[in-house]
């Protein structure tokens, strides 16, 4: 992972050992917890999945927000996750979406 991010300008933060463990809980989220899962919809490449009923997260760049309140309130067919995922699950796969998008650096 920490390979895949060499040579991004990433947030400051995201070099010490929280961010990565914030990192690698995100992804699981994104790829195992959330049910439905987030690949089954979305495609991104990071956690190698290829969904194409949702938003293709690497043109959308979402930054962090964005992606919480997207999975806390559901959008259009994007159920919510608001019952599923505790508020520390959300704000780590939403941290995890933007930072390998590039989200909000735009
Ligand atoms: C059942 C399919 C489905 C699942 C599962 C799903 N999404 Fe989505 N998602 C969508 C669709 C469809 C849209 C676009 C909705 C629209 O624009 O009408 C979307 C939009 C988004 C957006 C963009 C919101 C915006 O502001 O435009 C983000 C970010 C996102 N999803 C993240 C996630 C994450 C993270 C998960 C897992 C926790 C997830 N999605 C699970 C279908 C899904």
């Amino acid at each position: 992972m920490a390979i895949l991010l060499a040579g991004t300008p990433l947030a400051s933060d995201a070099s010490d050992s929280g961010a990565q463990a914030r990192m690698e809980l995100g992804r699981k989220i994104f790829t195992q917890t959330a049910v439905p899962q987030c690949g089954v919809c979305h495609t991104l490449s990071h956690a190698g999945t290829t969904g194409e009923i949702g938003a293709k997260l690497e043109e959308l760049k979402p930054d962090a927000a964005r992606v919480a309140t997207a999975v806390r309130d559901g959008v259009g067919v994007m159920p919510s996750y608001r019952d599923k995922l505790t508020e520390e699950q959300i704000q780590a796969v939403a941290y995890y979406v933007s930072q390998v998008t590039g989200g909000g650096k735009e």
